[in-house]
């Protein structure tokens, strides 16, 4: 019998190219558990909704009931990508960061191990690290410094699910992976907030100098690193992920101009985030050396056809861009 994937937060952006491509490559049952927040969106597994191995069910994983209902099916595998995802929310209000990446992630843990799963993944991210100066990559090994709720949060929940590996000898595995970008991103985070504004020809807000450095990787590499870390990799054990493509904001800005010509009169410098991270790196070594993990998009490409993406979908990203929750969160930066 085909093995059972539960995959959490499978609405979002990751989640939703995850179960696309596990879908078309493997033999598997999945079910997607998703409590559809802002960032949660039907739309975006539309088109596999009529698979015979594809099960959408609604619910919330810091809710005990939620968990143990899904759990009452035999689980074989999860993955788990529900999270509040955005660092300005988290900095607005942190109570649903508490909530659902701390509190969702320990049901997840409790209902996995009661349940005897086979493999729990834990999907991170590279901000639990916190922040680097010029030199230097995040490795495995260095000491977790997050200073966001966010990313607080993330670290927290990493600790509790080795854990689980180190008390209750479960088989849970962590992937931390740096900034993704493509399709079904949400319009707040950088890219789909910078292609969608230039396209409505709205202002490119950059947050303080905009020599920020983040190291971005196409999310069709993360959602493989993924698969083979489920796969392949050893219990207990962190694997990096990403694809050594550092990147100023700024020079993002001006790349995604240039594809969609548009001026660069529209780039505005607004106010820093608090706390704002200077750099992020990746040093992936360990999942290319034990895994074989490689990436296959170049960014140049990776780039243009994400933004090419954003140019045929432009019926999903206005609906949310007119939506109320993207009103609340405008009317807090001014956009
Ligand atoms: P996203 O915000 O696009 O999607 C999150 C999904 O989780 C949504 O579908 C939402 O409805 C769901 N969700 C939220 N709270 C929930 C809850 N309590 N119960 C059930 N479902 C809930 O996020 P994303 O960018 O796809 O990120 C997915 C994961 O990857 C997160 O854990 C994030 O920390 C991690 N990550 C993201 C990036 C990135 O660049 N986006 C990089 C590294 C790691
Ligand atoms: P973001 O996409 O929020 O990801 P993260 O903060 O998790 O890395 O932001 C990426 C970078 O872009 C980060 O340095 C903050 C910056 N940024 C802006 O300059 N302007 C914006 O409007 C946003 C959303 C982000």
């Amino acid at each position: 019998m085909a093995k059972h994937l539960l995959v959490t937060g499978g609405c979002g952006f990751i989640g939703s190219n995850y179960v696309r491509q596990v879908l078309s490559e493997k033999v598997y049952r999945v079910t997607n558990f998703d409590k559809l927040t802002y960032a949660g969106n039907p739309e975006n597994l539309r088109d596999v909704e009529g698979n015979p191995d594809y099960r959408f069910v609604r619910g919330d994983i810091a809710s005990r009931e939620d968990v143990e209902r899904v759990f009452s099916d035999k689980i074989d595998y999860v993955v788990n990508f529900a999270a509040e995802s955005h660092v300005d929310r988290s900095i607005l209000d942190p109570d649903a960061f508490v909530m659902t990446n701390i509190t969702g992630t320990y049901r997840l843990l409790e209902a996995a191990r009661k349940a005897g799963v086979e493999r729990f993944l834990q999907i991170s991210t590279d901000e639990v690290y916190g922040s680097l100066g010029t030199d230097g990559k995040f490795r495995e090994d260095t000491p977790l410094s997050p200073n966001s709720p966010y990313s607080a949060s993330k670290a927290s929940a990493d600790m509790l699910a080795l854990s689980y590996f180190r008390t209750f000898g479960m088989a849970v595995i962590i992937t931390r992976c740096s900034n993704n970008y493509g399709p079904y991103q949400f319009p707040e985070k950088l890219i789909p907030l910078l292609v969608t504004n230039a396209l409505a020809d709205k202002e490119l807000p950059v947050y303080g100098d905009g020599l920020n450095v983040r190291d971005w990787i196409h999310v069709a590499d993360h959602c493989r690193g993924i698969e083979l870390v489920l796969h392949e990799g050893a219990p207990g054990n962190v694997y990096n992920i990403g694809a050594d493509n550092e990147r100023t904001n700024i020079e993002i800005v001006k790349v995604i101009l240039k594809v969609l010509r548009k001026p660069e009169s529209l780039i505005t410098y607004v106010k820093d985030r608090p706390g704002h991270d200077r750099r992020y790196a990746i040093d992936a070594t360990k999942a290319k050396r034990e895994l074989g993990f490689s990436v296959t998009v170049p960014f140049e490409a990776g780039i243009a056809e994400t933004v090419d993406w954003y140019v045929e979908n432009r019926e999903w990203w206005e609906r949310i861009k007119t939506g109320a929750y993207m009103d609340y969160y405008a009317r807090q930066y001014n956009r």
